[in-house]
């Protein structure tokens, strides 16, 4: 019997990649090499010595990947572009052979009745870029919206709606603040200037996508903040965390201004970085929609080093997914009522760009693939969903991650969220238990009156 949901008709169901995660390919056809490219090579930056340079091969494998969405039934498949096949070095020529990949695969995905959502920047920026200073530069903002300009370019005619950026806060985090991710700069706060200088990249993306008749979205990673008790100075801290997390990436979106981040010993023009007019570009003229990545909840309580004024405080008592995540799905509920609640008339409609969990599936031996803990976390976020819908919040689709179990970034091949199982040795796909989950729940709710 599939899981039933009150979701509205025209409710879109999709699925999420992201280029380095699953393409391979990295030598092939002119691209150039990317932050992520180099970071990978570095010892010890990624578990076991993994990298993306094989990845789901899907880079040539991309017709069975289509037919894997179509036999979900998908109404949308969210990519991204890999920066350096389009524009290999971030500044010079356009690489035709680059943007003809993202042509096939645009046109097989249509021939196949899944509309394309193509994200603009996930993570891989052109290392000639991070050579001069990657996103800690501002010029690098104006890159993004060339590179942006060409792809809407050649891909507009049959692409309507674009995300510019993927997860900026944890770019930011991971990439420049703590060096866990690429570029691998551990610049604590003074990694700052990464999210103006995204969002300005936002911005100015979002004008020429406009420009040329696209509908703009971004894809936030957002999570509930909760105290750990109710004590003031673990509220206070929550209320920091909150801040930077969230309203970080929100308010200069929704509100065209950044939020109160003195905890942090942060001024509002983030210590000079901010100039005269980028707000009103960050803001302006607001988005089509808001795409939120929502994987868990986070608790927060007084600091235990005053080097930052909050300390992540664990939650107890619920399941964990194989990253060590704890699953709770009534976290989502929480956050799309709150956004709502947050940023009334501004809030464009969401649609949820990520949602998912790691398992430790392995093939039994019979071939299949059973992964009760994934349908058991997709059913209950669904639910979520479907609450907070009924609250009133105005969501229109759900897109897992993932399709494919692929590169989990520093965690290598360690971390599997595909509906569909990859074996890295030989490229075979099988299907998972939730992938025919998935496809029934899809389907019964497009029957349902
Ligand atoms: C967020 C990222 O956008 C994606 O690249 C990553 O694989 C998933 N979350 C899971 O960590």
């Amino acid at each position: 019997m599939p899981h039933h949901l009150d979701l509205p008709q025209g409710f879109r169901w999709g699925a999420s990649t992201a280029a380095y995660q699953i393409e391979g390919a990295v030598d092939e056809d002119g691209r150039g090499s990317s932050v992520w490219d180099v970071f990978a090579a570095r010892p010890g930056a990624v578990r076991d010595g993994h990298t993306g340079a094989v990845a789901c091969d899907h880079y040539h494998r991309w017709p069975e990947d289509i037919a894997l969405m179509q036999g979900l039934g998908l109404d949308g498949y969210r990519f991204s572009l890999a920066w350096p096949r389009i524009r290999p070095t971030g500044t010079g020529p356009v690489n035709e052979a680059g943007i003809a990949f993202y042509d096939r695969l645009v046109d097989g995905l249509l021939a196949a009745g899944i509309t394309p959502l193509p994200t603009l920047f996930h993570w891989d920026l052109p290392q000639a870029l991070e050579d001069g200073g990657g996103w800690l530069d501002r010029d690098t903002a104006y890159r993004f919206a060339e590179y942006a300009a060409v792809a809407a370019d050649r891909l507009g005619d049959r692409v309507p709606a674009w995300i510019t950026l993927n997860e900026p806060f944890v770019h930011m985090v991971y990439g420049y603040a703590l060096g866990i991710h690429a570029p691998g700069r551990a610049l604590m706060l003074d990694a700052l200037p990464a999210a103006h200088h995204q969002l300005l990249g936002h911005g100015l993306a979002a004008a020429a996508l406009r420009e040329r008749g696209l509908q703009v979205m971004i894809a936030n990673n957002l999570t509930p903040v909760r105290p750990a008790t109710d004590d003031p100075a673990d509220v206070e801290a929550a209320t920091a965390y909150d801040a930077l997390h969230n309203r970080l990436f929100t308010d200069p979106l929704l509100l065209g201004r950044y939020p109160d981040l003195s905890a942090f010993g942060l001024t509002e023009d983030l210590g000079g970085v901010v100039r005269p007019g980028d707000l009103k570009l960050i803001s302006a003229p607001g988005l089509d929609g808001l795409g939120v990545n929502y994987y868990n909840p986070t608790r927060i309580a007084a600091p235990a080093d005053p080097a930052l004024p909050f300390t992540e405080a664990p939650i107890e008592g619920v399941p964990r997914t194989a990253f060590d995540w704890p699953v709770v799905p009534d976290g989502l509920r929480e956050l799309l009522v709150g956004l709502r609640d947050r940023y009334g008339a501004a809030l464009p409609p969401i649609t949820i760009t990520e949602n998912g969990c790691s398992v430790a599936d392995a093939p039994a031996a019979d071939g299949t693939v059973d992964d009760p803990d994934r349908i058991s976390y997709l059913a209950g976020h669904l639910d979520a969903v479907a609450a907070a819908v009924a609250e009133g919040v105005d969501v229109r689709g759900y897109y897992t991650w993932s399709l494919l179990d692929n590169f989990e970034w520093a965690e290598g091949y360690h971390q599997r969220f595909g509906l569909v199982h990859v074996d890295f040795e030989t490229q075979v796909r099988t299907p998972k238990a939730s992938y025919a989950w998935y496809r029934d729940l899809i389907a019964a709710h497009r029957a349902s009156p």
